[in-house]
């Protein structure tokens, strides 16, 4: 267990700072009886059920649930389309509300009401078919935040193509080995995005990975850097989105889909081995994103409604994608970075959009804390009621300077503990309800269960030690499996606590009953909000071919939440010098992406093993972080740690 972490926890976590839900927020919130918790617990299936009734069916289903651990199926024998519950049954009252306000980086701004929205979707899914999609195939995507990607993944959905989003910071090698474990035949990628005014070459990464791909038969590609991006169309391969669309019909009918039937797939890291395909059905995913953005948030017909995340990772996809536009709300997106051109960019947005709703990272919320309170208080942000955040543990501190410098006090903030298998968020406070603590998420949403059991999958007791966060029974928009692997579907969430699902993360229940999440348990790092297996990065480093042998371990960083350190071992006749240091970290992020540059990289002659040669990575945690180090008696040479701290140290004063 990650008890360095926890004990930094509990002292910033003070259970007496209590904050109930704003004056006359309850009185206004669209769930502010508690009883809703009771109710739902009675009669989880029921519960769920009854909210199902608010999506737009084909055919109803015939059994809520089948639960033959650890394989669900929720509404079989029902008929959804998601494209359609997102769309077209807003168009007979909202059509002309907005559905999307874009805001690029240059400050262009775009807007889609729903009849707009739904015009460009049915040409897109008309141009996907004209490509020779059918019912089932992959379409792997690959883009920045432009509105072209929404429309993207509602075509699909729209008939039944299951997509798999592939970030945009993401190395042609990250793309092309998510398409080849998808199969996907078609992969959408624009010329090139723009981040911090410069452009990201999405289009040449799609290149060089579509080299790897046998499946890819069209690469669509959407204009959006123009003449700032150097490009190359491969004849009858690579068609341009605009001249497909040029003659598209807007006429495309929503497929009739089985409930169970793939919406995406979406790619995470994991303890061991490449990313894992976690598999999305229709509807259950659906309703619980719909259902939790409208309490979560507190959704009401009139918000503008902001999530910062990136469409690459499941933020985007269930809370800028389908939870809020299954709602027929209005969703700003924003294409850049937040400190472009100034560092006032986001509270920029909020005042000119009038922003209601924002849901954001911690990560984020530290780096405006270092910049300083002048970016927010250059603007009016009065018009914010309810703050958001997700993805990794918040500290007090930021989350006290949240609530005082962006939401005034006046706004409740909902910390939402969720994951991509989870789908939608699952530990979270109801801002018209719940009485939040800093550094806590709180309590499961109604209808889901969890617990924190000890390595024996043993209770553990509300105020006691920290354990292993899991959850007790089926949700509706859990994953169903991992694509190609169901074995590994069993063996990593369902094994170690049979009958239950294990998280990953460490977590710890208040005298309260309130759940403070402490961080994964595993060999996950959490970078800025963004899941990076220590395994992956190893073999990036392996793979430079310098490396003989690498360890990589997650160490505190106030902004990033963990930064990434590398313990390397060179091989015979490579020196561990300044160049090679900065190689290795060059090499991490062509191979993976940026995000998983290492922060620091410690050359050393040997790892630390223990006698059965594992690597003893606790050790490794302790060198990182400047401790004292652990219990070394197991270790098969102590002397290897000695030196691993000198070499540590000399490395400290150099970078
Ligand atoms: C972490 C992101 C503490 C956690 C939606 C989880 C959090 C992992 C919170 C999933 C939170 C997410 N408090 N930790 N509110 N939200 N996490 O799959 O470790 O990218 O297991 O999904 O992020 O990351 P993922």
């Amino acid at each position: 267990m990650a008890t360095e972490a926890q004990s930094s926890f509990d002292i910033l976590l003070a259970e007496d700072r209590v904050y109930p839900p704003p004056p006359g927020f309850a009185a206004q919130a669209s769930v502010n009886d508690p009883q809703i918790y009771a109710e739902a617990d009675k009669d989880f299936e029921g519960f769920w059920a009854k909210h199902a009734e608010s999506l737009d069916w084909f055919q109803k289903w015939d059994t809520v649930l089948e639960w033959d651990v650890p394989w669900a199926k929720w509404f079989t024998g029902g008929k959804i389309n998601a494209s359609y519950n997102c769309l077209d049954r807003h168009l007979a009252d909202k059509g002309t509300k907005q559905a999307i306000i874009w805001e690029g980086e240059f400050g262009e701004q775009k807007t889609y009401t729903y009849t707009e929205l739904h015009a460009e979707v049915c040409k897109f899914a008309n141009v996907l078919k004209g490509l020779g999609l059918q019912t089932g195939d992959r379409v792997a995507i690959y883009m920045g935040m432009v509105p072209e990607l929404p429309i993207a993944l509602l075509a699909s959905a729209r008939i039944g193509c299951p997509h798999s989003v592939v970030f945009g910071g993401f190395s042609p090698d990250s793309l092309s080995d998510r398409i080849n474990d998808a199969e996907a035949k078609v992969l959408i990628t624009q010329d090139g995005s723009f981040r911090r005014g410069s452009v990201v070459p999405l289009k040449q990464n799609a290149d060089e990975a579509v080299k790897k791909t046998p499946s890819i038969e069209h690469v669509v590609v959407l204009r959006r850097a123009g003449d700032k991006a150097q490009i190359q169309m491969q004849e009858g391969r690579d068609l341009w989105w605009h001249d497909l669309m040029k003659d598209a019909s807007p006429d495309c009918p929503a497929e009739q889909l089985d409930s169970e039937h793939m919406l995406y797939i979406l790619y995470t890291s994991g303890t061991t081995g490449k990313p894992k395909g976690i598999v999305h059905t229709t509807a259950g995913y659906l309703l619980q994103t719909m259902l939790t953005t409208k309490w979560v948030f507190d959704l009401k017909d009139d918000d503008i409604y902001w999530c910062t995340a990136d469409i690459g990772w499941v933020t985007g996809h269930s809370y800028i994608v389908y939870g809020p536009m299954a709602n027929g709300a209005t969703c700003l997106m924003y294409e850049g970075a937040p400190d472009y051109p100034d560092k006032d960019r986001f509270w920029d947005i909020v005042q000119r959009h009038k922003v209601t709703i924002l849901y954001t990272a911690p990560t984020s919320i530290r780096t405006f804390m270092k910049w300083g309170t002048e970016y927010p208080e250059r603007h009016d942000l009065s018009s914010l009621r309810v703050l958001g955040t997700v993805g990794e543990p918040i500290n007090p501190e930021a989350w006290m300077w949240y609530n005082q410098y962006i939401g005034h006090g006046k706004s409740p903030i909902v910390d939402t503990w969720w994951q991509t298998e989870t789908g939608a968020i699952m530990i979270t406070p109801l801002p018209g309800i719940t009485e939040t603590i800093p550094g806590s998420a709180t309590v499961p949403f109604p209808g889901i269960s969890a617990s924190i059991v000890d390595e024996n999958g043993k209770d553990i007791e509300p105020g006691a030690a920290a354990g292993y966060l899991c959850l007790n029974r089926p949700w509706p928009s859990m994953f169903r499996t991992i694509f190609n692997d169901p074995d590994r579907y069993v063996q990593t969430y369902w094994s170690k606590f049979p009958g239950r699902y294990f998280t990953g993360d460490g977590a710890k229940q208040m005298n309260n009953g309130y759940y403070a999440i402490i961080g994964r348990v595993d060999d996950v790092l959490n970078v800025s909000g963004h899941r990076i297996g220590t395994w992956e990065v190893e073999s990036a480093l392996v793979d430079s071919g310098d490396v003989a042998e690498a360890a990589v371990v997650g160490t505190e960083d106030v902004i990033t939440g963990q930064a990434i350190a590398a313990f390397v071992t060179l091989k015979t006749g490579i020196e561990g010098t300044e160049d090679e240091r900065q190689k290795l970290k060059q090499h991490v992020a062509k191979k993976i992406g940026a995000i998983a540059r290492p922060k620091q990289i410690i050359f050393t002659a040997d790892l630390p093993k223990t006698r059965s040669a594992k690597i003893m990575r606790r050790l490794l945690r302790d060198v990182a972080a400047g401790r004292v180090l652990g219990d070394t008696t197991t270790l098969a040479d102590p002397a290897v740690v000695n030196e691993l701290k000198e070499q540590y140290e000399q490395m400290g004063a150099a970078e």
